[in-house]
């Protein structure tokens, strides 16, 4: 079997991301955005690893970063990262305090978060990093755009509290046509306008996302938020991205079995597949519960010796296996290739999520669980 410097993971599988690249990336889209950036790193970073690609966004200097939980952003305090984090997603009333206590910056947008960050930061004495999160369209979080001047002023207004931005969020911005996206933008402007005019003008005034920030230079504001662009991850629509960016993940894997199988022998569970005489099937140690979908008819594709191998049968929980064309002179050992490219040959999460699967390339690469070790490239 040949070395592999993964073997101390205690597993056959990993993936490869590569940070000298994500530094390319985060480096030409600041140079594009002309503005300060804040770098998305929930989800595990779409999959390629928070604490990793948070470090390596901080010493790119970004402004920002992006998390959906607390429990992300105290990760990452716990590793020492000292950049800036806003929450993005909803949380609970209740949890307010905590996300003071800990310095985040968060979004408000009900009226009992008005109340609730009076109430404790007073009590405990410390101030909150406040952003006016608005509904320009999106329909989650945010206050509707008649509400934000007498939310901003009660922001503005409050000693204690840090009024630190105001922002909204893109549904379609990488639909082909972007008249709802122009449309959201029109009823953010508005509202920034009217707070203006009321003299309210915190620092930090965002809204573009990934495809804000490649196609609509008059989202980018103050700030951009970019997720997945940053991993080099395309996007559902026209987006055309900078040539210096490129994805930064690779899945790879060691074929762990080869086995010659007799005609019509059942492969797998529910037996969908019956080899044919003398067919050599091999073992990759990926199942679903690594995120490689349980697709059972032949859907599924990894590249061995820079070739497109089907996998047959029902994939497994930690393993499914491969038909290995006769051609193919095949080890115990070869490295396999489930996202990423081997000699001439291709796959990406893009093809997975799209053609195989019915879903898009960040569902295929943020289910990829922890227990795929992730390698760091520098
Ligand atoms: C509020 C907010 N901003 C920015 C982003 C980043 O979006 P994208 O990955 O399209 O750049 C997200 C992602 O979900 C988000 O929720």
């Amino acid at each position: 079997m040949s070395e592999s410097p993964y073997d101390i993971y205690g597993r056959n599988t990993w993936a490869e991301i590569d940070l000298a690249q994500l530094r390319v990336n985060i480096n030409a889209l600041s140079d594009l955005a002309g503005t300060k950036m804040l770098v998305i790193v929930k989800a595990n970073a779409y999959g390629h690893g928070m604490v990793e690609c948070a470090r390596t966004a901080e010493e790119c200097g970004v402004h920002m970063l992006g998390t959906a939980t607390i429990g992300e952003a105290l990760l990452l305090r716990e590793n020492g990262i000292k950049t800036d984090i806003l929450l993005v997603a909803a949380y609970a009333p209740d949890e307010i305090e905590t996300i003071i206590k800990a310095g985040l910056h968060f979004p408000v947008w009900l009226e009992e978060h008005l109340t609730l960050i009076d109430h404790i930061t007073k009590t405990l004495g410390i101030k909150a990093h406040a952003h006016l999160k608005i509904d320009s369209g999106m329909g989650r979080i945010g206050v509707f755009p008649e509400q934000s001047l007498r939310f901003a002023r009660y922001l503005n207004d409050h000693d204690h509290i840090i009024f630190e931005g105001v922002y909204s969020h893109f549904h379609s911005a990488d639909d082909d046509d972007l008249t709802t996206t122009k449309d959201q933008l029109e009823i953010f402007e508005a509202c920034i306008k009217e707070l203006e005019d009321h003299k309210i003008r915190p620092p930090l005034v965002h809204m573009a996302n990934s495809p804000g920030l490649l196609r609509l230079a008059e989202s980018r504001f103050d700030m951009v938020r970019s997720g997945k662009i940053t991993y080099g991850e395309p996007h559902e629509g026209p987006c055309d991205m900078p040539s210096a960016i490129k994805p930064i993940l690779q899945w790879k894997a060691k074929l762990v079995s080869i086995k010659t199988f007799p005609k019509d022998h059942p492969i797998s569970y529910g037996a969908h597949y019956k080899t044919y005489e003398g067919e050599h099937i091999g073992i990759v140690p990926v199942g679903h519960a690594d995120g490689w979908h349980r697709v059972p008819r032949g859907v599924n594709k990894v590249l061995l010796h820079g070739e497109r191998v089907s996998v047959m049968g029902t994939v497994c929980m930690d393993q499914c296996m491969i038909s290995i064309p006769p051609h193919i002179d095949a080890k115990i050992g070869d490295e396999i290739v489930l996202i990423g490219k081997q000699g001439k040959e291709t796959i990406t999460d893009k093809e997975i999520g799209e053609e195989w699967w019915g879903t898009n390339n960040y569902e295929v690469i943020t289910n990829i669980p922890a227990r795929v070790p992730r390698i760091y490239l520098r």
